[in-house]
């Protein structure tokens, strides 16, 4: 199954995703895989059976957010250099969004930029991380902040791969698809409400899915100056609560989980959904072993910590609600108190 990406707004610039077994690729150039030893552990002699090339390396990184720095991606240059690449060479990135992240920025910085491909091994990144060329690294001030636009030259999208991957890791990318639902498909969120997301069919049924409305979104606004920050849904929140946790007690899709049931009390409040809509959503990620309950220690400091957003501009806070479910608002002028009242709900016990 093919998903064409076509980004009309750039120098038309296309490439097709394939939800499918990977096929036997076969590259005229140098190829330099990167991935880290727990994904290469269960699958790189899979890969590697798969792909041919003039020349062929492995470039194992550590594994973790912790290593998603520009320390690694000058580690991974400097193999680049070591294997002498060319402006024809190409990375291939193969890991979760991890790896997705930093292979497609290495690959623009070297020379210049050369091209990359991306093999995505985790749910989220397969649903998510892997479509729309947003590469990057973090830093001490904070995640994702060193980066680049660049997108691939294709993306594979093998469901078999997931077939190691940890429950918990595996439902942190459910809550990216639910996120797409309730944005943009009442219908797909029925599906993911009705099916057993763990059998194959559906779980190719859920990729395709989401990524058909991630290309649809990104094929409109690649740099993210409109539509393209609807996909910050439960973001905004979730940020906050990734932060307060430092980063350790959360995986990315779990406090976005957490975020989404937060900003669904704010559209309640709001009169932008009923609170059996919410009372639905959170049924769900309940169900599929997302976390649904957060206690917000003090109102104030987690209200101040949406400012570290760099989405929060000019000391305005958008807020991406839902309207129902299957339909989204951007909102930017709520008042304070409103929001702090809604967050107060979530100091002791309320959220279940
Ligand atoms: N570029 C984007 O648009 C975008 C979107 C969403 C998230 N992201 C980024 O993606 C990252 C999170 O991605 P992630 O959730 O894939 O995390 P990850 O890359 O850290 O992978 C999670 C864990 O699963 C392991 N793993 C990967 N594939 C496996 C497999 N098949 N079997 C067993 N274990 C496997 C990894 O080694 C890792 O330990 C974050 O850095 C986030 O910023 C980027
Ligand atoms: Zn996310």
């Amino acid at each position: 199954m093919l998903v064409p990406i076509e980004l009309t707004q750039t120098d038309a610039l296309t490439y097709d995703i394939t939800i499918d077994t990977l096929p036997v690729l076969h590259f005229d150039t140098s190829v330099v895989i990167v991935t880290n030893p727990t994904v290469a552990g269960y699958h790189l002699e899979t890969l590697l059976a798969h792909i041919t090339a003039t020349q062929r390396h492995v470039v194992t990184i550590p594994d973790g957010e912790n290593y998603k720095t520009l320390e690694t991606v000058e580690n991974i240059l400097n193999e680049c250099f070591e294997y002498k690449l060319d402006r024809k060479s190409l990375l291939i990135a193969f890991g979760g969004g991890v790896i997705g992240d930093m292979t497609g920025f290495t690959a623009s910085l070297y020379q210049r930029g050369i091209g990359f491909i991306q093999i995505p091994t985790t749910l989220l990144s397969q649903v998510d991380a892997s479509v729309g060329g947003k590469t990057g690294v973090n830093n001490r001030y904070g995640k994702n902040l060193i980066g680049a636009f660049y997108q691939p030259k294709a993306v594979y999208i093998d469901p078999d791969f997931l077939e190691t991957l940890p429950a918990r890791e595996f439902a942190a990318g459910v809550a990216e698809v639910v996120k797409m639902a309730v944005m943009f498909d009442k219908d797909f969120f029925e599906f993911l409400e009705k099916e057993t997301l763990t059998d194959r069919d559906i779980i190719v049924e859920m990729i395709r899915k989401s990524v058909e409305l991630k290309a649809w979104v990104v094929n409109q606004d690649e740099k993210e100056a409109g539509i393209r920050a609807v996909l910050n849904y439960g973001h905004t929140f979730g940020h906050v609560v990734e932060n307060e946790t430092a980063y350790c007690q959360y995986l990315h899709g779990e406090a976005v989980s957490i975020g989404m049931v937060m900003a669904n009390a704010l559209a309640v409040a709001l009169g932008m959904m009923t609170e059996e809509e919410a009372l639905q959503i959170k049924v769900l990620l309940k169900h599929v072993g997302l976390p649904v309950v957060y206690t917000i220690a003090d109102v104030d400091t987690f209200y101040e910590h949406f400012f570290l957003d760099k989405k929060s501009q000019k000391g305005q806070i958008k807020f991406i609600l839902p309207q129902g479910i299957g339909k989204h608002k951007i909102v930017s002028d709520i008042d304070s108190a409103m929001v702090k009242k809604v967050l107060a709900t979530f100091g002791d016990m309320v959220c279940s």
